[in-house]
């Protein structure tokens, strides 16, 4: 195994079944991280973002209704064969997860400090005063005022962006070698968002920790990513590294997102993508973008095009640039 590697997924698929209809919300997706680095998972509302997060962390797994799919090697051993028991003690852990909604992962019942202090208390096994105090830390490096006061107080007496921070330093908090951060600044104002934005890349800087960084805003993915993965219906249609992909984008979707998204001191129109993404229950043959695509032509109608290597660590899943490589 590559040393460096720290997350290897591979051909992951996670749906969620009805009697009516079966969702693919992940379908077949691969991709690696590596230590110390930084990947932005991007893509429009419902392309299955949050359900490859709850996948990784084994929050979805097969039962009736939820079918999972694949391998997601971490530090080498497979997350998905992992029973329920050794993933409770890998979550929150080794593994940190900043959920979407931050009231998911507070408790109403418990202060806000001793929430955090539990992580280390589990964990590390931290004597109670020592957890109080991490706790008391990560309230102040997540940019929390009078952190001794709040830290004693319960999440409804939190703001939403308060809220958002104090899950922010839960997870941080058991010091993990991968932080899952699913939209974390989405409900922050920019300076807040700046200040967390900033911790995720100190965590990386200081302990060499990978970040999934989860978000639909590219401004933040230009800031702090070092690659990016595309999603679009389940699949991920591009990636590369970020100056890569926001320099020489191929797929028309990742065109597509770059041209919708404002510029400072451009005065361009912005261009949205038409259309609607495909329901993914019924998918149909060929590629899932073909209906929105201003250059699909009959070959996207009926063949799925993979992900082709266009450049060194750049991949992209489109019939025309893996017929522009061939013409070279
Ligand atoms: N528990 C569930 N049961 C059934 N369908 C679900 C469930 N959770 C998610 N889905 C469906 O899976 C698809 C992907 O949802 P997901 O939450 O992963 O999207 P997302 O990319 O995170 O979107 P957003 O940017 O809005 O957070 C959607 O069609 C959604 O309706
Ligand atoms: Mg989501």
């Amino acid at each position: 195994m590559n040393d460096d590697l720290l997350l290897d997924v591979r051909h992951l698929k996670a749906y969620f079944r009805s009697k009516q209809r079966t969702v693919k919300a992940v379908d077949d997706l691969s991709f690696t991280l590596k230590k110390g680095e930084i990947l932005g998972l991007v893509g429009e509302s419902g392309c299955g973002k949050s359900t490859t997060t709850k996948a990784l962390l084994r929050l979805i797994g097969n039962q009736r209704k939820e079918y999972l799919e694949g391998e997601a090697f971490f530090e080498g051993e497979d997350l998905i064969k992992k029973s329920d028991k050794q993933m409770q003690k890998i979550r929150g852990n080794k593994i940190g997860f900043i959920a979407q909604n931050p009231m998911s992962s507070l408790n109403p019942v418990f202060t806000i400090g001793n929430q955090i202090a539990e992580v280390p208390q589990m964990h590390q096994r931290a004597a109670k005063n020592k957890a109080w105090s991490i706790a008391l830390k990560m309230l102040q490096k997540v940019g929390i005022s009078d952190h001794e006061t709040r830290a004693k107080q319960y999440a409804h007496q939190f703001s939403g962006g308060m809220k958002q921070r104090a899950v922010i330093a839960m997870a941080l908090a058991g010091n993990p070698s991968l932080l899952i951060a699913d939209e974390p600044t989405t409900a922050l104002d920019v300076t807040i968002q700046a200040q967390i934005l900033d911790l995720m890349v100190k965590l990386r800087d200081e302990t060499q920790a990978g970040v999934l960084l989860i978000t639909h805003d590219l401004g933040v993915v230009a800031e702090v990513c070092d690659r990016v993965a595309v999603m679009y219906a389940g699949k991920i249609v591009e990636q590369a590294p970020v100056d890569e992909l926001f320099h020489h984008p191929q797929h028309p979707y990742t065109k597509g997102l770059l041209a919708s998204m404002p510029k400072i001191g451009s005065r361009k129109k912005l261009i949205p993508i038409s259309g609607h993404p495909p329901n993914l229950y019924e998918m149909q043959g060929g590629c899932l973008f073909q209906e929105r695509c201003p250059f699909a032509f009959d070959r996207c109608k009926n063949v799925e095009p993979p992900l082709h290597k266009i450049a060194e660590n750049h991949q992209s899943a489109c019939h025309l640039s893996s017929e522009r490589m061939n013409s070279f």
